[in-house]
């Protein structure tokens, strides 16, 4: 495959010989085919992302080194995560060697593109697809008052740009915390950890005896490890709709993701509810928030045999789950629930069929 502003900005400025090429922004998705495999360093925390592109074959790391050849940037949403990441590409990169830039035009590039050439001499940007790529040649100071190392979102707790809810406490994991009861189960996971706010409100209730924080961005939980030094509080990077702890526990708490990029997916929440349910213990609890128009209710229903929604306000809603169904009874009420569907959909037809 071969990415149509890349292949045709490589043909104007070539890659070095050699020397091994950092890359930013890619995910999964990413069309990386213009590029030599085995010398690129793709820079990737986000844990199924990490994956997908370990798994295409190309080394995947957390954070960057130094002595690259060249850089190439793509556009993520945060604006400060990339002055951060252009920044860090002007220094990791030898003096003299390029970096390219390019985004899409919802990722905001021409405003980026604009930013960029006040700061270094940047080439004009070529477009095609929508979108635009630009260079230009590094040097280590060149982007250094672009950097926006930390974020203070309450006191106590740090944060770097694109992290979840960098710079405030997320309103619906406050609303969590508040509804929460005094006394807590002994072990709980905290599923899409982020930087841990949540997780330091679980830990200050009575009860708790461990919390796994389970978080698929690099970023955010190393800032939860820096947030969190409590002895109670176990970090696990991983992709939360894949992973199971090594022993069941006796509560999850969780304000599920809804976004995968910039889509909206309620599918997420819908992963992490049933993969909640295999966590818990038959006696176990769940507590979750999400945004009131997301249809939650049926995943629950599938996966747990007691649900009742506890409070929430206009945009979201605050759920509590009892009694984890086991995979065979949880395998029957999907089951029942898709013949329902089907039965309510054949019944919908027939009575349009009868209408016409
Ligand atoms: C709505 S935020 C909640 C964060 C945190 N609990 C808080 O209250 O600020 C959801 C979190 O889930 C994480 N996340 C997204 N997809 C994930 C996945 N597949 N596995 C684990 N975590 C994921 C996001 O990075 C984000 O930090």
């Amino acid at each position: 495959m071969t990415h149509p502003r890349l292949s045709l900005v490589l043909d104007t400025v070539p890659l070095p010989p050699e020397g091994r090429i950092v890359v930013f922004g890619a995910d999964a998705g990413s069309d990386l085919g213009d590029l030599p495999r085995d010398r690129l360093d793709v820079i990737c925390g986000f844990a199924p992302d990490h994956a997908a592109l370990t798994a295409r074959g190309y080394s995947v790391s957390f954070y960057p080194q130094d002595g690259y050849s060249a850089a190439l940037v793509f556009l993520s949403r945060s604006k400060q995560q990339i002055r951060n990441c252009l920044a860090a590409a002007a220094t990791c990169v030898t003096p003299g060697g390029m970096v390219y830039v390019d985004g899409g035009k919802h990722d905001g590039v021409d405003s980026v593109l604009k930013s960029l050439r006040d700061a270094v001499a940047l080439s004009a940007p070529l477009s095609k697809a929508h979108g635009k790529i630009a260079y230009f040649a590094a040097a280590p100071q060149l982007l250094v008052d672009w950097v926006v190392p930390r974020l203070t979102p309450a006191p106590g707790f740090l944060t770097v740009p694109g992290v979840f809810s960098a710079e405030k406490i997320d309103e619906g994991s406050a609303l969590l915390a508040q509804a929460l009861p005094d006394k807590l189960p002994a072990r709980i996971v905290d599923l899409g950890a982020g930087w841990g706010w949540l997780s330091a409100q679980i830990l200050a209730k009575q009860g708790v005896e461990s919390l796994e924080l389970i978080e698929a961005d690099r970023a955010a939980l190393d800032c939860a490890q820096a947030n969190i030094t409590d002895p109670r509080a176990r970090f696990t990077w991983a992709d939360a709709t894949q992973y199971t702890p090594t022993e069941r526990v006796s509560a999850v708490i969780m304000n599920p993701p809804f976004h995968v990029g910039r889509a909206g997916d309620p599918s997420l929440g819908a992963a992490f509810i049933a993969q909640a349910a295999k966590m818990l213990t038959l006696s176990g609890k769940l507590w979750m928030v999400a945004n009131r128009h997301l249809p939650y209710e049926d995943s629950l229903a599938v996966h747990f045999h007691h649900v009742e929604e506890i409070g929430g306000n206009g945009r979201f809603k605050l759920l509590r789950a009892e009694k984890p169904m086991t995979a065979s009874a949880s395998a029957r009420a999907i089951a029942q629930n898709s013949g329902t569907a089907a039965q309510g959909a054949a019944r919908r037809g027939k009575a349009s069929r009868a209408r016409r």
